[in-house]
């Protein structure tokens, strides 16, 4: 299989995007011309998968897999040039649905091999991106020093973390909602409490488990450890949010042998998300839910 090509990116909310414009122009930045994008996100794909059509250019489906990381990130991604977007928008959705619609006013600047994107996305508002695109074989040195000289040059606020798609799709409705759906599939004839949980990776995947009882009492397992057997089989090994659904409790705290297993692979300020879709919803940490830890450091 041909490597996916890799860039490097970073993005803020963008409080002026007059100001923030100029500043590009005065660097040497050179303008490329306004773009409406149009991304559909599909569900159910191992990565981000999207499709992105854009007035006067070119249709492509994308698949992209990117850490969730505020400072700059590196993201592998694959672009294929779609001929037929309609026929492919239906045919994706027909098999995978949809997650989520972005649509956006994209600015294009160039700077070197910088491309400065001043987006207005529908529903979110201004941002400004900037994504360093490396050479097939860089070790993606220059591209962070450049991006990261952009990010002071071009005063950008506060770096964001997620996806617009997230943004639009709220974060913890996404993982209760996979939650949600994980605990219908429980194995819980014993308790009859159905649990279901969902975890997010860095990659942007989610594996999800279900509890899984048996006759012989002790050895049932929580909807936790599947979900965690998922993750590892999956060939990840970092959980960067977790969201846990029961059916019988609108906040199902998670029981004190499942903070330790989570805590293996998250870390104290990772989210956990509890509630229901659409319910009440207590949003805590992994370190509020086990402090003092026994972790690595423990073992000296
Ligand atoms: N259970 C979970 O799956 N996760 C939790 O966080 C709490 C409890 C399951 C275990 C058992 O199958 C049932 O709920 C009742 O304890």
């Amino acid at each position: 299989m041909t490597p996916p090509r890799r860039n490097v990116e970073v993005k803020a909310r963008d409080a002026d995007p007059g100001r923030t414009l100029r500043l590009a122009l005065a660097i040497g930045a050179s303008d490329e011309g306004v773009l409406r994008q149009r991304d559909t996100y599909f569900a159910r794909a191992r990565e981000r998968l999207k499709l992105r059509e854009q007035d006067g250019g070119d249709a492509q489906l994308i698949a992209y897999a990117r850490p969730d990381a505020e400072q700059a990130r590196t993201s592998a991604y694959r672009i294929a040039a779609v001929a037929d977007p309609d026929a492919v928008r239906e045919t994706l959705d027909a098999a995978l649905g949809t997650r989520v619609v972005v649509d956006k006013r994209r600015h294009l600047l160039l700077y070197e091999n910088v491309r400065i994107h001043l987006d207005e996305v529908e529903g979110l508002g201004a941002f400004v991106e900037l994504e360093g695109v490396a050479e097939a074989d860089s070790d993606l040195t220059r591209e962070r020093e450049l991006v990261e000289r952009l990010r002071g040059e071009l005063q950008l606020g506060e770096p964001i973390a997620v996806s617009y798609s997230d943004l639009l799709l709220d974060e913890p409705q996404a993982l209760l909602a996979a939650a949600d759906e994980a605990m219908r599939t429980a194995h819980a004839p014993y308790s009859q409490f159905k649990v279901g949980a969902a975890l997010r990776t860095p990659s942007g995947a989610v594996h999800v488990g279900a509890n899984v009882e048996n006759v012989a009492y002790p050895q049932g397992q929580c909807a936790e450890a599947s979900a965690i057997g998922a993750l590892i089989a999956a060939g990840e090994r970092e959980i960067s949010a977790v969201a846990v659904v029961a059916e019988k409790l609108d906040v199902c705290p998670p029981c004190g042998g499942c903070r330790q297993r989570l805590s293996e692979f998250a870390m104290p300020d990772t989210p956990v998300y509890l509630g229901r879709p659409g319910g009440p919803l207590h949003a805590t940490t992994i370190g509020e839910l086990l402090p003092l830890a026994f972790d690595e450091s423990s073992l000296g």
